[in-house]
């Protein structure tokens, strides 16, 4: 089983990142091969809308997301995780989403055969605050990736309360969570689509 995580807060050791290596643990446990994406790391330009993508299915710019489509597409659990910046999903996240508007052209514009058939997706999202709409923004837009990849939105652990680094340490019942939804994903076990009310509340 192929599990590619996709990381994306700037803050190494953060919260989001100690919440992602408890879903990986659990995938590692159970023998599944493990690729994490530090998206911190990369050089990845936003979307420039040349539009080249919908001609061919693929993106003209040179920089560190060519690998990645590859990657998304061979991968059996994608896992998308990322802190709330301003309701929404970090800057690096987003980008990196925006930039897989080649693989929607390919679904959508050019009808290609695409991998999907029990590829499943996951969100993994940690904010300060408690408000009610605050995994709103992230969980649409995760909903759309999802759907662009062709991946089930299988899962979501939504974390809230948490904000200094190290304040997901204090929610033990969370990271456990995430290892056992990592351990369930790597088993193999297909989990019924999340499906969202229209607002995503
Ligand atoms: C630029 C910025 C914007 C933020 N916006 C929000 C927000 O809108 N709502 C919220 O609850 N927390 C917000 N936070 C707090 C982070 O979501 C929170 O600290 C999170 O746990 C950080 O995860 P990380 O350690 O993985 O980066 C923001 C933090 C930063 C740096």
């Amino acid at each position: 089983m192929k599990f590619l995580a996709i990381w994306g807060s700037p803050r190494r050791g953060g919260n989001s990142e100690v919440l992602l290596d408890a879903f990986l643990q659990g995938a590692r446990q159970e023998g599944a091969e493990v690729e994490k994406i530090a998206l911190q790391k990369l050089k990845i330009s936003p979307c420039l809308e040349i539009y080249h993508c919908f001609k061919d299915g693929t993106c003209p710019i040179r920089d560190d997301m060519r690998p990645l489509y590859d990657k998304l597409l061979a991968a059996e659990v994608v896992a998308l995780a990322s802190p709330i910046f301003f309701y929404g999903l970090s800057a690096q996240a987003k980008a990196f989403i925006d930039r897989t508007q080649a693989l929607w052209a390919r679904r959508y514009q050019l009808r290609q055969d695409f991998p999907g058939a029990g590829r499943q997706g996951v969100l993994l999202c940690t904010g300060a605050t408690y408000g009610k709409l605050l995994f709103v923004g992230a969980r649409l837009t995760a909903k759309y990736f999802f759907d662009a990849i062709n991946v089930s939105y299988a899962a979501e652990i939504l974390v809230r309360g948490v904000d200094a680094k190290g304040d997901i340490l204090k929610k033990p019942e969370v990271l456990e969570a995430a290892t056992t939804l990592g351990r369930r994903l790597a088993q193999g076990e297909r989990l019924e689509p999340i499906k969202l009310s229209p607002l995503a509340v």
